[in-house]
């Protein structure tokens, strides 16, 4: 479809990948016919054609309006009542301050005039453009969403005893939103973000009347995994609050119910705050729904601190720039305090008492901090890091491995997890991600290379050795594992294993329903469920019987179920800063393990103790603090804004021939192989096609691609993807970004990303795009084969990447399994008589071809691909070496290019050989 019939004709309902954006696109749609319109009248033309596109804009909107308080269902039919009477002037006068409203967030401040004969002042600043200090002093504003199929009258009854309830000393306002079903109560949680209460009425029907297909879309999803249409009309009620909590933890219900207290007391209602038994007894109805909203508004830690920096205190112990004494006392770092303002060295302190608290042995409002942040990720305890998640890996990692313990680690992890394995003395088994060699970047490790290696260990007699398997979900490409399947599978094979997920890059996962069932957490919590239900147990005995003398092919090609007695063992670790808001190092390590207690507290202590400063960042805490405060409230909101942003990114270089030209978004079925996408769903969206089901991929595939990581291929442009970050993104056009391959870039959302910084991006790859359009119309014969050979370098000659080769038999417990000490090889290398330097020449190759065995004394790690190509005690292979000698990157650490590779002396491995 070319740009200009899209202009003239409104898009379909299938142009848009949520809700939300076809909400707002018809609002504004509506707003130029609306003024179309009363144009038309002034000037004495005929409008037919306005007339029939507002009519069919009021048609679609209709069933969407019903979801949200503004402006609210009656106001809407008033409107429409306005285009019947052909009143077009004030129609247009009150659509212009509702789409207006509806962008700025008004809304959420002030009520909004609609009538012409009330002056609204047009010219309110947007309210993200408002003073922090202006908004802070603001009541927030949240929606309640009422579950009950009830009459105008009743409704009018229900709608204005709630409002009669509101105080002045109230810390929140709401507005109800009423809807008759049960299904409208799932449709209007996963589609109104301003929803923080659902109150579950006694009235309520079970379905919904709504037919729209975007919107029955979130149906879909629950539908396929609940069987909602066999729910007992005695049941709505409840089952609607037990939902409500699969699909938003977050929330609050209500529920208000005839049941008899003992009826209810069994049921499984969710996180349902309290039961209601009389109707009508709205003012405690109001008062719980505030204290619902103010327990995750509070921030312990934050708050303590503020009260903190207000007390006057006379400091005596360390930190002269506590208060901001050395500063404002200073001739020459003035500049410091103008430019952070005085509140940061107020808050800045060496104390624990005077009502803070101490991250080494929290008791106070850090421990209190800790536990709302638990209840937020749904963990079962939570630990906050000031030192980034390269910190938290490593405590996990000691507090659960003891030396000898056998851990199988996808091979291209962080570099933390190969440090905290030489520190707690593991036997590691690397396991190969699969590769996508024509991009230089690894994916991430299959199923069957994990059940393989766990396989290899239980023939091998060694599996009571292996004590947890070690992911990176997200890796930073975006690849998302299957978690529940790992899990389950793994457990399968060995029932106590530890898992620890490495979600650096995940951390806002949780607050989209989607996400959150490939999160550690989520599928620990499920897991917990599911193992002690009676399914579990036959499919477990009947599976036990089928594979009895089965043989490890059939292991691998068979869906293994768990033993019911299986132990839930969960770890995960985020960088809260890297995709939440959080200063740079918060991050959190979330436990879900029902051996914690008995089993590893008293180790992850001394771990915690190990890695942690006894004189942590502060405001690093307080940002985690509020950070987990924004996810309770606003982290749906937020996240489903982050994944329509980056799918407007994902559309708008599809749609771009120019752009087409030099660049490509990758999709899933360029970054996952076929035989991982059991959907066969390919792209999230493509011209021809539209959108693709998201819940579809997500709830089946062993791999999915996270959509708010975007690749783009830029070999087709003869850079490189350094050269392209560098010397063309950032000192260009000052945008930045970290990642890159050998030919693909990596551009990451994140919770803050505007439209408008995407709409910057667009317009730089276009200029990008028509510069080269014009270096190419006059270049000459030789510079256009010049680009062309840089171009098929890039995109056709990449260097193949080499597989985990093995540890050196020195450093191995035997050659049957994979396993390595890795700490012996790390310190072996420690005196320099043990290692020797060899030039990466011919004559190296030579000797590797030729069958000599050469070991690594050092990790080398290139930058990109930036994971260790080589770790201690590694054998070098010759595929690792051509690797290495085809990278052109100027980055190799551990690499030194004036003496060679460090590797082991004959006599350093004969000294260890086990
Ligand atoms: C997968 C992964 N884990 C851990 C880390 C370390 O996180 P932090 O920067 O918070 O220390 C990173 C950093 O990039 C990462 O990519």
């Amino acid at each position: 479809m070319n740009l200009h019939s899209r202009k003239k004709t409104l898009p379909s309902i299938r142009d848009y990948y949520s809700a939300t954006q076809l909400r707002a696109d018809r609002w504004s749609a509506l707003r130029e016919a609306a003024e179309g319109l009363a144009r038309h009248r002034k000037e004495g033309r005929k409008s037919e054609k306005l007339l029939k596109t507002a009519e069919h804009l009021f048609e679609v909107l209709a069933p969407i309006e019903q979801y949200w308080a503004f402006p609210g269902i009656h106001a809407f039919e008033h409107l429409r009542r306005l285009l019947q009477h052909g009143n077009a002037d004030d129609l247009s006068v009150s659509i212009r301050r509702i789409a207006r409203a509806l962008t700025s967030g008004a809304y959420r401040r002030r009520s909004i005039p609609l009538s012409s004969e009330e002056i609204d002042n047009e010219d309110y600043e947007d309210e993200a453009s408002l003073a922090p200090e202006a908004r802070a002093l603001g009541r927030p504003y949240f929606e309640v969403l009422i579950v009950d199929d009830v009459t105008e009258s009743q409704e009018r009854f229900l709608r204005q005893n709630l409002l009669r309830m509101r105080r002045v000393e109230d810390q929140f306002i709401y507005e109800p939103v009423i809807v008759p079903s049960l299904e409208d109560a799932l449709i209007g949680i996963l589609f109104n973000y301003n929803v923080q209460a659902v109150v579950v009425r006694p009235g309520l029907s079970l379905k919904s009347k709504i037919d729209l297909p975007i919107l029955s879309q979130y149906l879909t999803r629950v539908s396929e995994e609940e069987a909602v249409d066999a729910i007992e009309p005695h049941e709505y009620g409840p089952e609607a609050c037990r939902l409500i909590e699969k699909i938003r933890p977050e929330l609050d219900a209500y529920l208000v119910t005839d049941r008899s207290a003992e009826d209810i007391a069994g049921l499984d209602l969710g996180r349902c705050r309290r039961v209601f038994y009389n109707q009508e007894d709205f003012q405690e109805l109001h008062l719980n729904i505030l204290r619902g909203v103010d327990r995750r508004y509070k921030s312990p830690f934050f708050t303590a601190l503020k009260e903190y920096s207000k007390q006057p205190t006379g400091v005596f112990h360390a930190m002269p720039i506590s208060r901001g004494k050395s500063i404002s006392r200073s001739h020459w770092i003035q500049d410091m305090g103008a430019f952070y303002g005085s509140n940061i060295f107020l808050a800045e302190t060496s104390a624990t008492s005077g009502g803070l608290d101490s991250l080494l042995e929290p008791r106070g409002p850090i421990k209190e901090a800790q536990d709302m942040a638990a209840r937020a990720f749904g963990a079962k305890h939570t630990f906050f890091a000031t030192n980034g998640t390269s910190t938290c890996n490593k405590i996990v990692v000691q507090s659960v491995v003891r030396p000898g313990d056998i851990v199988l680690v996808d091979r291209d992890c962080h570099k933390s997890h190969h440090y905290g394995m030489v520190l707690a003395g593991a036997s590691v088994a690397y396991m190969d991600s699969y590769p996508l060699h024509e991009h230089s970047m690894y994916g991430a490790v299959p199923l069957r290379e994990i059940k393989h290696t766990l396989l290899q260990l239980k023939a091998a007699g060694k599996l009571d050795r292996v004590r947890m398997v070690l992911l990176t979900n997200c890796t930073f490409d975006g690849i998302v594992y299957n978690v529940r399947r790992v899990m389950e599978e793994c457990l399968a094979i060995k029932k106590d294993l530890i898992f620890l997920w490495d979600e650096a890059w995940f951390a806002f996962a949780r607050f989209d329903p989607t996400y959150r069932q490939r999160t550690a957490m989520g599928v620990a919590n499920t897991l917990r469920g599911t193992l002690r239900s009676e399914e579990t147990a036959e499919a477990w005995k009947a599976q036990q019987e089928a594979l009895k003398d089965a043989d490890e092919e059939t292991w691998l090609n068979t869906r293994l179920v768990p033993p019911p007695d299986a132990r839930v063992r969960v770890y995960a670790t985020q960088s809260t800063h890297k995709t939440l808001t959080s200063l740079r190092q918060g991050s959190m390590i979330h436990v879900n393990d029902q051996d914690f207690k008995g089993e590893v507290e008293q180790a992850f202590h001394e771990a915690y103790m190990t890695h942690t400063s006894t004189s942590p960042n502060y405001q690093i805490i307080a940002s985690l603090d509020v950070g987990r405060r924004q996810v309770e409230l606003e982290g749906f909101e937020f996240v489903q804004k982050q994944i329509e942003t980056a799918m407007s990114i994902r559309r708008a270089i599809s749609d771009n021939p120019l752009l087409n030209k030099y660049f490509r978004v990758l999709t899933a079925g360029d970054m996952i192989p076929e035989a991982f996408r059991e959907s066969g769903v390919e792209a999230y969206y493509d011209p021809d096609h539209g959108w693709a089901d998201t819940w579809n991929m997500w709830s089946q595939d062993e791999f999915v691609l996270d959509p708010t990581r975007v690749t783009l291929a830029v070999g087709g442009t003869g850079w490189d993807g350094d050269t392209f970050k560098t010397k063309i993104l950032m000192d260009k056009y000052g945008i930045q970004i970290n990642k890159t391959s050998r030919n693909t870039v990596l551009f990451m959302t994140n919770i803050g990303t505007t439209r408008s910084s995407v709409a910057y991006l667009i317009e730089v790859l276009v200029e990008i795009a028509n510069d080269l359009d014009d270096l190419l119309d006059d270049a000459s014969k030789m510079e256009r084969r010049s680009f062309e050979n840089r171009v098929s370098a890039l995109v056709e000659h990449v260097p193949p990447l080499p597989d985990f080769s093995r540890f050196h038999d020195a450093f191995r417990a035997g050659s049957d399994t994979p396993e390595g000490d890795i700490r012996t090889a790390f310190f072996l290398a420690y005196n320099e008589d043990n290692c020797d330097y060899i030039p990466t020449d011919d004559s190296l190759m030579e000797r590797l071809e030729a069958g000599e065995e050469l070991v690594s004394s050092s990790f080398i790690i290139p930058y990109p691909p930036g994971f260790p190509i080589l770790v201690p005690g590694q054998v070098i292979s010759p595929e690792i070496l051509s690797f290495m000698r085809a990278l052109d990157v100027s980055e190799i650490h551990g690499y030194r290019a004036d003496l060679g590779l460090r590797v082991f002396t004959k006599e350093a491995l004969k000294s260890v050989q086990k």
